[in-house]
């Protein structure tokens, strides 16, 4: 399909750890021939902007300001839970979410991406596929044919997620973890790192090992 990646102006909320790569994400972009004009981060916390600086970027203040500049947002920060807090906020004040998808990812036929997914470099998402909003797809994770994942999932590096599955809202799929085909994990809940989902999971839940039970 055709890149559903967003140009012009972009700013990231989250100077993190995740959020310097999600900018790996937009140079990429901008390497293979895109248009991204990136402006630079917003945070609230602490920020080394030794680390910004080393990336010819900058900090331009707290998420406050994100409304009043003159550009679309993604959120480099790993936790639904925030990433929904601060989208609910800049989006009631009019804001507009950006989609960035890394040149190095694959989107195939019939899958749709909505405001806000970061797709990073070697993720694999086949067909029809709906990833919500603010959903993230680490390096190299894949999401199977006809899965459904809704707003402010994370599917952490190296993890799988099968045909025919469901995330609900906020869940968090750990580090190289593997869904079942078909299974549906409820909202808001984790699957810890290397875990295996053979059943379905209860929302709220933290789940762990192979197979995946509650901790
Ligand atoms: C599952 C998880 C959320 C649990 O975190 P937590 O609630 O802080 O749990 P703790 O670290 O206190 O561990 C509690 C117990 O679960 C075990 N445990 C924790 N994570 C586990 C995992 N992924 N698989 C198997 N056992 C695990 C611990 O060994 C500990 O066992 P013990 O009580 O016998 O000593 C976390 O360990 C995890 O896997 N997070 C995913 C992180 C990730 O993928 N990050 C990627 C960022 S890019």
């Amino acid at each position: 399909m055709r890149s559903p990646t967003t140009s012009g102006p972009i700013i990231i909320v989250g100077a993190g750890g995740f959020g310097r790569e999600v900018l790996d994400i937009v140079e990429a972009i901008n390497v293979s021939g895109g248009d991204i004009d990136f402006l630079g981060f917003v945070d609230d916390g602490d920020v080394d902007e030794g680390l910004l600086h080393r990336r010819s970027s900058k900090l331009l203040g707290p998420s406050s300001i994100v409304v009043h500049l003159a550009a679309k947002y993604v959120i480099g920060i790993g936790s639904g839970e925030i990433r929904r807090r601060l989208a609910t906020e800049f989006d009631s004040l009019g804001a507009e979410a950006a989609i960035l998808v890394h040149p190095a990812a694959t989107i195939g036929g019939d899958s749709h991406l909505s405001p806000g997914c970061i797709v990073a470099a070697g993720a694999r998402v086949t067909t029809n596929i709906r990833l919500g909003r603010h959903t993230q797809l680490h390096v190299n994770s894949t999401v199977g044919h006809d899965s459904t994942l809704s707003d402010f999932v994370s599917v952490y590096p190296g993890a799988t997620v099968s045909g025919n599955v469901t995330l609900a809202h906020g869940v968090t799929i750990g580090t190289g973890a593997n869904v079942l085909p078909g299974r549906s994990v409820g909202a808001s809940s984790m699957v810890g790192a290397g875990a295996v989902v053979t059943r379905d999971v209860e929302p709220d839940s933290t789940v762990v090992g192979s197979p995946a039970r509650c901790l």
